[in-house]
Formats: structure tokens, C-alpha cells, sequence
């Protein structure tokens, strides 16, 4: 019997769970994790009993064995490969982080430097993408730009398509950590219609982000070293964050022998969305929404109202009913932030911060652990740094590559993965006969 059929899980089997239906007892095995909750293996129940198992949301179901992030939502804990959040924003890089999710270990000097060196050279895009820019329109989502060019790189490097060589899984992550930031440059520069910038090698990550953002062609710009601190922080903080819908859906699209070009996109799809990454550029809409400090109270009120569907956007997080250790972070970032650009009394800034006084006091938010989440400061710390809120869930697309990267490395290079295919509860119609159109 091969490795990979012997058990579900490579984790040990402690105890089991037994489930009483229709009569009959059924006993799964049950696997402990390094930390957080144990589960029970259910792969076998529809052979054993007919029935499956019913989550929609995920709610209570594992979709996956990983390594690679650990969150306790209770505790506010967020840890990539054992590394607290907070310690690698302070002390790591963008990219030592990047190594650490896709090899599992930090880098030491001579890796560190060639991981660095190897991400610089990949930076530049193939230049006939520069037209498949040129054929959306000017005022199109820098998603949807995202979304195209990711997939399109497919198109380009044909040499790192093949899913089950190694050796093309690996260039292609460095092809997408590395290009990602230029595509996301582009996507904006596109947008104002102004020439395109091509990558430094001789900048760091963030600050060739940043450069390739704001510099142009007329003038010498130098990126703020502050502001290139801040950027390297928040692509940190949004790097991964274990199995998120994106993430989830990079994994669902790659599970069928996906190229990672195209599950990139795929996650690019999900993250879109404004319960999702989409939640950073939805609080700068509703901040100006709210507008002044003395319309709080009314639209707090709003809030509350079941009917209104209105919600404090940059609250409330699936997984984390406790402060959100990434909020934590950016926080005190935001205020470095304000503090070097002199926008210390940004209006914005006034109404977040009033809004989370309310909410951490208010019985509402307290009672239903609605805390805020790393979108709530992201989208100021971007607008104070000059991007446009179209570009906030582009730059944590750019991010989050890394995180759904390293995800996609860990399925594949697992021999037990297999073709993601869940089931449902069909409630649709019995069967009927066809009736012609001229009869119905
Ligand atoms: N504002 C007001 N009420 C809220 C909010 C909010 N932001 N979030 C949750 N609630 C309330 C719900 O109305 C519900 O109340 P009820 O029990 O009286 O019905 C309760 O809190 C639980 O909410 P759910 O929707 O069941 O929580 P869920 O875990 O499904 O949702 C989510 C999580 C989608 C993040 C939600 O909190 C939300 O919509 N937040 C605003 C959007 C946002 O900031 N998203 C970013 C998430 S972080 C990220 O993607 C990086």
C-alpha cells in the first residue's frame, strides 16, 4: 500500500470519534495538530454511511493539512512557520519572510542573499505584456487588470508551467513574488496615464514598489525611507494568513493540476471581494461616508440596525474574536507614518480613531467580539502615503502572493493531494419531463 493511503493525515491518531447514525456506529480517527484544534478524519463516512457532511462556510471543517501559518483567533495569535507576527514585522524583510514561508526556515546570510538576488532578476515583465495593458480601459479596477496579467504570465513562461516538476514549481514562485509589484505599479501607472517605470535592482522590495509607483521619467524621486519601512511592515503582515477564501481558492484551483499563473488569479478573484481583501479600500469609502467626527453616533446607529445591512467595515474577522495582532501593528506604523508625512491631524484619521473608541466600549461590538481588523488602519496608511483606494486590495494581492504561493508549494509537493471536489445537500427540483417551449 503506498505512504499515502495508509492515512489521511500525517499527523498522530490519539483518540477517535464515534458517530451514531441510522443505527449503526461509526468510529473516525482523530488528529491532533502541533497547536489549535484537533480534528477528526470524516473521509470515509460517505463509504461507511451514505451521508455527507454539511459546512457551507467552513465553519467547523479543515479543508487542508499545512505548516506553514498558525492563527489562534481566541488569543489574537498569528504566527508564520513558529514566528510571532509582530516580531517579524519588526525584525524581518518582505522577502526573508517570503523564504521562510515557501522553504520553512529562516534564511541565513548566503541564502538570504541569493533568495534576494534571485527575486531582483525576476522583477522585469515580459515587454510584450506592456500591451495587453494598453487594451483595457484607463478607468477599468486595478483588480481586474490584476486578475488578467496574472494569468496572462501563463502565456509567457511557458518553461515553469509543468506543475510536477520541481524545479519549475520553484521558479515560477520566484517569477510571482518577484513580478507581482511591477504588474501592481503598472496597473496604477496605467490608470493616470503615465509611462510605465521598470524595476531598480538596486532597491530593496517595498522601495522599488514605491518607486515604480510615484517615480516618472521628468524627475529624480527618492522614496522615503519611512514610507519603504511602513510598505515592507504591511507586505508582512499580509503575507499569508493559513486558509482564508483566497488562499482556499488558490488551493481549490491548483488541486486540479492548475498552472500557478492561473490560481494566482484565481486568488486574485476571491481576495476582490469586499468581505475579503476588498475591506481596506470599502473603510476609506465608508470613513468619507461618515465624513465628520459628529455623524458617528448616527451611523453607528445604522450599523446596529439588522435591517440597514450597513456594517462597520474593518471590524469583525472569521477567525480573530480578539484584537487582530496585525492591527496591533499597523497602528503604531499609521502613527510613525503621519508623524514623517506631518498628517497627524488627517480628518480620516480623527473619525477611525473615534470609531474604535466606540466600538471596543460599545455592548454591541464587545459582546460580538467585532475588534478591528489589519484592513481598518491599511487603507489610512496607504492614503496617507499618496495610493488610491482602488490600489489597496491590489498591494494585498501583491502580498498575499507569497502567502498563496507557498500554499500552493506545500499541495503540490504533497503526494497525497488530490483533486478538490466537495459535495451538497441538492434541494432543487424532483424529475420532470421535458415540456416543448410552444407547450409551456
Ligand atoms: N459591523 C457590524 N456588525 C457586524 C460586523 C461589522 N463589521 N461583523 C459582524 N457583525 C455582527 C453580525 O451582524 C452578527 O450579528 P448577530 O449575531 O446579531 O447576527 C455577528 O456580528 C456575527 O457576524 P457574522 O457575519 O456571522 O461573522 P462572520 O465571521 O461570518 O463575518 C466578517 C466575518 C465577514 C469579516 C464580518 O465581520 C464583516 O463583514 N466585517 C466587515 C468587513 C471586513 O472588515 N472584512 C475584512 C476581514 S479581514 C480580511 O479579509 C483581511
Amino acid at each position: 500500500m503506498a505512504a499515502q493511503e495508509k492515512k489521511a493525515s500525517s499527523a498522530a491518531s490519539t483518540r477517535q470519534a464515534t458517530l451514531a447514525v441510522d443505527g449503526k456506529t461509526v468510529t473516525f480517527p482523530v488528529y491532533d495538530g502541533v497547536e489549535g484544534p484537533s480534528v477528526f478524519d470524516i473521509s470515509k463516512l460517505y463509504a461507511e454511511t451514505g451521508l455527507f457532511t454539511f459546512d457551507s462556510g467552513f465553519m467547523s471543517t479543515a479543508s487542508c493539512e499545512s505548516k506553514i501559518t498558525f492563527i489562534d483567533g481566541d488569543a489574537g495569535i498569528l504566527r508564520y512557520r513558529g514566528y510571532d507576527i509582530d516580531m517579524l514585522a519588526e525584525k524581518s524583510d518582505f522577502l526573508e519572510v517570503s523564504y521562510l514561508l515557501l522553504n520553512g526556515d529562516l534564511p541565513n546570510v548566503a541564502q538570504k542573499k541569493e533568495f534576494d538576488r534571485t527575486i531582483t532578476l525576476h522583477t522585469m515583465i515580459h515587454e510584450q505584456l506592456h500591451f495587453l495593458y494598453r487594451g483595457f480601459p484607463r478607468a477599468s479596477h486595478p483588480m481586474a487588470v490584476m486578475a488578467g496579467a496574472a494569468a496572462s504570465l501563463a502565456a509567457f513562461y511557458h518553461d515553469s508551467l509543468d506543475v510536477n516538476d520541481v524545479a519549475q514549481r520553484e521558479l515560477s514562485a520566484f517569477r510571482l513574488i518577484a513580478k507581482m509589484p511591477t504588474l501592481a505599479a503598472m496597473a496604477y501607472k496605467y490608470s493616470v496615464g503615465q509611462p510605465f517605470i521598470y524595476p531598480q535592482n538596486d532597491m530593496g522590495f517595498a522601495e522599488n514598489f514605491l518607486n515604480m509607483m510615484f517615480a516618472t521619467p521628468c524627475e529624480k524621486y527618492t522614496v522615503n525611507p519611512v514610507l519603504a519601512r511602513a510598505m515592507d511592515k504591511i507586505l508582512i503582515l499580509h503575507a499569508d494568513h493559513e486558509q482564508n477564501a483566497s488562499t482556499s481558492t488558490v488551493r481549490m484551483a491548483g488541486s486540479s493540476g492548475a498552472n500557478p499563473f492561473a490560481c494566482m488569479s484565481a486568488g486574485i478573484a476571491s481576495l476582490w471581494g469586499p468581505a475579503h481583501g476588498g475591506a481596506n479600500e470599502a473603510v476609506i469609502n465608508m470613513l468619507r461616508e461618515i465624513g465628520d467626527v459628529k455623524h458617528i453616533p448616527e451611523f453607528i446607529t445604522k450599523v446596529k440596525d439588522k435591517n440597514s445591512n450597513v456594517r462597520l467595515m474593518g471590524f469583525g474577522h472569521r477567525v480573530y474574536k480578539n484584537y487582530d495582532p496585525r492591527a496591533k501593528v499597523l497602528r503604531s506604523t499609521l502613527e510613525e507614518v503621519l508623524a514623517e508625512l506631518g498628517k497627524i491631524d488627517e480628518p480620516l484619521l480623527k473619525i477611525a480613531i473615534e470609531l474604535e473608541r466606540i466600538a471596543l466600549s460599545d455592548e454591541y461590538f464587545v459582546s460580538r467580539k467585532l475588534y478591528p481588523n489589519v484592513d481598518f488602519y491599511s487603507g489610512i496608511i496607504y492614503r496617507a502615503m499618496g495610493i488610491p483606494s482602488k490600489m489597496f486590495t491590489v498591494l494585498f494581492a501583491v502580498a498575499r502572493t507569497a502567502g498563496w504561493i507557498a500554499q500552493w508549494k506545500e499541495m503540490m509537493d504533497d503526494p497525497k493531494n488530490k483533486i478538490a471536489r466537495p459535495r451538497q445537500l441538492f434541494t432543487g427540483s424532483q424529475p420532470r419531463p421535458f415540456v416543448p417551449v410552444e407547450k409551456r
